[in-house]
């Protein structure tokens, strides 16, 4: 099979998918729509990073393919109902970058407690302001963690080496680690936090989730660190917040508006004011980030590809499964609609066969049909099941 990657996606992912036996081609750029839709053309699956844009055109033009990886964090890029629909499956590597943001958040946290940032821009202009004023070690302290999660859950954990007592709030009942202690109510962990991180995802609830009102629930001269989402704090009441000293200082890597792209200026309300650390959105952007997704996403085609299974789809249903044994597989992705497992059983019924293990999978546009037959039927069963009007695409792994 062959799989065409673009944007220059790490080295890793092409030694690995060839590793597998895949025919790889590396691209460094992203193609314009047009040269991209007849490029795709001869590849089964294609690797992209954020630029390139799959849309429901690029991806009705090329509806022989089999999958897409995203080798980043968003899929927003790619019309993932029109791929669904297509029979195209959609991976991405949600968590790869996990350790790299919490590494982030464990340094904001020394950075803003010794004003690093103010200090180091001063030290730079030639100004030496040696104080132990408002500065303090991180050991001992409370952290607050909202959203404990893949992100939440690893800051705990690097937070208790430093002596940080962890605190934690999440809507849904987490297992603690180490000694972290879980609070029932948002505004308890902020009242007791000296320090509190936001690791929680973008939904209509994270949506303004700290204004003016929960910083008031703060304690005087605590701080704040967002790396999640730039909807999730009101800016203009941060600002306020720390105007008025009752935030003694935040860090800041996601707001919500961000440039497109390195070449478009920055600007925020944050701007200029004291002990506010503001990053580019680089909580996830390590090598090491990069190496990860590779590897996760090439994993991911490999075996969707190889042995079938859709573990790690953010647009199929999942079916979740191991290589088969002696037995030959049939992946079928058809329409959802009634009676087609039926039709599919009938032919295999009468073609003798004996289904050694099905699974079956449906949301409410496709089904996706892993079914392992003994390989003399394979051939035969599949070229009929192609045939069935419900059909979207069926192979042999
Ligand atoms: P996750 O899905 O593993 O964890 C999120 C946690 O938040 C879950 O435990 C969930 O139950 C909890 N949660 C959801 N709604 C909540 C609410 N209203 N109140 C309290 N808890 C709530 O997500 P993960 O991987 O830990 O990512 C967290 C955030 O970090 C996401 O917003 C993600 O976009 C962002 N992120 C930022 C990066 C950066 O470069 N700065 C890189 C990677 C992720």
């Amino acid at each position: 099979m062959n799989i065409l990657l673009l944007e220059n996606i790490h080295s890793t992912a092409k030694e690995k998918l060839e590793e597998q036996g895949f025919k790889v081609d590396l691209l460094t750029y992203s193609p314009a729509p047009e040269e991209l839709s007849s490029l795709l053309a001869k590849y089964q699956a294609v690797g992209i990073r954020s630029k390139t844009k799959l849309t429901k055109d690029i991806l009705d033009k090329n509806k022989h393919l089999l999958a897409v990886g995203c080798f980043c964090i968003g899929t927003n890029q790619v019309d993932l109902e029109a791929a669904k629909v297509n029979g195209t499956a959609v991976f991405n590597a949600p968590h790869s970058n996990t350790r790299s943001v919490a590494e982030l958040v464990i340094a904001e946290m020394v950075a803003l407690s010794r004003q690093l940032g103010d200090r180091n821009s001063m030290a730079h202009e030639g100004k030496w302001l040696k104080s132990a004023v408002g500065a303090n070690e991180i050991r001992g302290k409370n952290l607050g963690i909202i959203g404990y999660g893949h992100i939440g859950s690893q800051v705990s954990v690097l937070a208790e080496s430093f002596g940080l007592n962890v605190l934690f709030y999440d809507v849904t009942k987490k297992l603690s680690l180490g000694n972290a202690k879980s609070v029932s109510t948002l505004k308890e962990l902020l009242s007791i936090s000296d320090f509190v991180t936001l690791h929680v995802p973008e939904t209509p609830e994270t949506k303004d989730m700290i204004t003016s009102e929960e910083l008031s629930q703060m304690k005087k001269g605590s701080y704040l660190i967002n790396a999640s989402r730039g909807s999730v704090v009101v800016i203009a009441d941060l600002v306020a917040a720390l105007k008025s000293e009752h935030i003694k200082g935040c860090a800041v890597d996601v707001f919500p508006k961000e440039p497109a792209s390195n070449e478009e200026m920055f600007t925020s309300p944050l701007q200029g004011l004291k002990n506010v650390i503001l990053t580019p959105h680089i909580g996830g952007s390590t090598e090491e980030a990069q190496v990860a997704i590779a590897e996760e996403v090439s994993d991911s085609l490999d075996k969707f590809l190889k042995v079938g299974s859709s573990a790690g789809a953010v647009n199929f249903p999942i079916v979740d499964i191991g290589k088969h044994g002696s037995a030959k597989r049939i992946v079928n992705v058809h329409e959802n609609k009634p009676g087609v497992l039926g039709e599919i059983n009938s032919i295999i019924s009468a073609a003798g066969a004996n289904i050694d293990a099905q699974f079956l999978a449906t949301d409410d546009k496709i089904g996706y049909l892993v079914i392992d037959v003994h390989a003399d039927h394979v051939d035969g069963l599949s070229q009929s099941i192609v045939k069935l009007d419900s059909n979207i695409i069926t192979r042999v792994v």
